[in-house]
Formats: structure tokens, C-alpha cells, sequence
């Protein structure tokens, strides 16, 4: 290949942060996502929403290199996330939906473990760890086991740590779920100062409150992006919506989603399960 016609396929040029193409996930009959196409411009935060079961996980951890697409593509900071998927992981940071620290270790610790992970230089380990603590308001109760915090503080290591190695895009699968609305506040207070570091946040959620103050919002249901556009935006398309949940439930409908939502958690939990007999 020549020179020029390299640089003219460098991925990392792409306008886009993140960028999903006909995206889709089967799990045997299960369409998980379908056709899935939308881009997270640099800078932007974008909200998925949707009811349980809708495939925001799914498609989350698509980009996130985490499952592989059945169909389609998907790039993150230019970079493919099957065939450059190292790349990818090397851009992005992420909050799962279900916590995912050690309970049984102190905050350091746990922030420790994530250094060495991602190759933190030594020297710069301590302050590297102090800073994210420092972030999350957390540096009083740093040598303290992370079982005693509430589920606010635990949201907030999550998310200085998912931030510590310098990602350039934030992946916040359900931030704020299970939270008080003090603790939600307080978290969501430290997300919207990513904003002004120019931070590229794609992240779920089910609080209209938090969708609406995304940049855009995409509307996910049974696999399928129904909407997409800036809040206001999508209001005003659906005659009648007063409010963003309005026109979500104008696109979703009113029924109840558990049983989506349930039926593969019996899986995964009956797989867990299984996995403690086998040991
Ligand atoms: N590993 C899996 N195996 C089988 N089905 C799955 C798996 N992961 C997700 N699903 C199914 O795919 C659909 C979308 O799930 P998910 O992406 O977790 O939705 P959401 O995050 O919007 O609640 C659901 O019907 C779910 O049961
Ligand atoms: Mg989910």
C-alpha cells in the first residue's frame, strides 16, 4: 500500500467517536439488537434508552469489544472493534450495570488492582489512585473495604476508576440505577464535569431526567433504535409529547417488559448457579 493510500484508511481520523453499522447480536433465536445503526460524535454524550430487555447491554457491549457481533460493524475512535478490538479496548472506559469492584478490598485497592491492569507506570500508581479517589470524594474513607459503602459511594469508585488510564470515550451502562437521589445527584454531578474535560460519553439509563440532558438520545426497543435526535427534537415529532417520556412511551407503548428482562437473567443466574455446583 502506498504511503497516501495509507493514511487515507488511518481509522483514527474518523469525525466520529464511536460509530455502529447495521449492528445486530442474535443469541440462538434471541435478536438481542437488530440493525443497529447510529455515531457519537467526539465530545458528545448520548443516551440509550429503552425498556428492560431492549438490548442497550447488548449493543454496550458490542462496542466495548465484550461480545461479538452477529451482523453488521462497529468502530470506536476509528478502530474496529472485532478486527482491532486491543485498540478499542485501549480508548474506552466503562461502568458495567452490575457493580463490579471487590468488596472485600479497600477503594485503594481496588483502584490498585486497575492501575497494574492498565499499565499505570509505577511511580505514577499513588497519585494516579489518590487523584481518582480525591475525583469521587472518596479520599477520607480510602482504606476503607469497600463492602461498608453505600451504593452511591461504590457508584463513584466505579467511576474514577473507569476514567483513571486517560479513555478518551466513557461507556456508563445504568449509572444511576438502584441510587437514592442524593447519591444519584452526587454521581451525576461528577459525570456532567467529564463534559467539560471533552470527555465521549455513551451511557444507558432509565431516568428521563438524566436522557434529557444528553446531547442526543437514541430509543431503543426489542433490538431496534426506533429515535434518535436531541431531546427536543424528538419531543416535537411525536404530536402530543410534552415531555421525552411521553414520546418514549408513545414509541415503546405501556406494556409491562420483566419478562424480557427476567427470562435471561434466569439463564445467567441458573449458569452461575450451576458453575458453584461444578467446583
Ligand atoms: N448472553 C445472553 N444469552 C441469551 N440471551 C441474552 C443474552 N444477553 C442478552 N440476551 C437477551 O437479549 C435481549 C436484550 O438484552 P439486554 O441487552 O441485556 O437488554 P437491556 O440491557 O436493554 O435490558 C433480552 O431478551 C435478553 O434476554
Ligand atoms: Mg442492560
Amino acid at each position: 500500500m502506498s504511503l497516501a493510500a495509507e493514511t487515507a484508511a488511518k481509522p483514527a481520523t474518523s469525525a466520529h467517536a464511536i460509530e455502529a453499522v447495521s449492528l445486530g447480536r442474535r443469541y440462538g433465536d434471541v435478536v438481542a439488537a437488530e440493525s443497529v445503526s447510529f455515531s457519537v460524535a467526539k465530545g458528545e454524550f448520548f443516551a440509550l434508552l429503552g425498556p428492560n430487555g431492549a438490548g442497550k447491554t447488548t449493543v454496550m457491549h458490542m462496542l466495548t469489544t465484550l461480545v461479538q457481533p452477529t451482523s453488521g460493524s462497529a468502530s470506536v475512535m476509528g478502530h474496529d472493534v472485532v478486527r482491532d478490538a486491543e485498540k478499542v479496548r485501549r480508548q474506552l472506559g466503562m461502568v458495567f450495570q452490575d457493580p463490579a469492584l471487590d468488596e472485600r478490598l479497600t477503594a485503594k485497592e481496588n483502584l490498585d488492582i486497575h492501575a497494574v491492569l492498565y499499565g499505570i507506570p509505577r511511580a505514577q500508581r499513588a497519585p494516579a489512585v489518590q487523584q481518582a479517589l480525591t475525583w469521587a470524594s472518596l479520599a477520607e474513607v480510602g482504606q476503607r473495604r469497600v463492602r461498608a459503602f453505600s451504593g452511591g459511594m461504590k457508584r463513584r469508585l466505579e467511576l474514577s476508576r473507569a476514567i483513571m488510564h486517560g479513555p478518551r470515550v466513557l461507556f456508563l451502562d445504568e449509572p444511576t440505577i438502584g441510587l437514592d437521589p442524593q447519591g444519584r445527584r452526587h454521581l451525576w454531578e461528577r459525570i456532567a464535569a467529564l463534559r467539560e474535560d471533552g470527555m465521549t460519553v455513551l451511557m444507558t439509563t432509565h431516568y428521563m431526567p438524566e436522557a434529557e440532558a444528553c446531547d442526543r438520545v437514541g430509543i431503543i426497543d426489542k433490538g431496534k433504535l426506533v429515535e434518535i435526535g436531541a431531546p427536543r427534537e424528538i419531543i416535537a415529532k411525536h404530536p402530543g409529547a410534552k415531555t421525552l417520556e411521553d414520546a418514549f412511551l408513545k414509541l415503546t407503548g405501556r406494556a409491562f417488559r420483566d419478562e424480557e428482562a427476567t427470562a435471561h437473567e434466569l439463564v445467567v443466574n441458573f449458569g452461575k448457579r450451576g458453575g458453584e455446583h461444578t467446583r
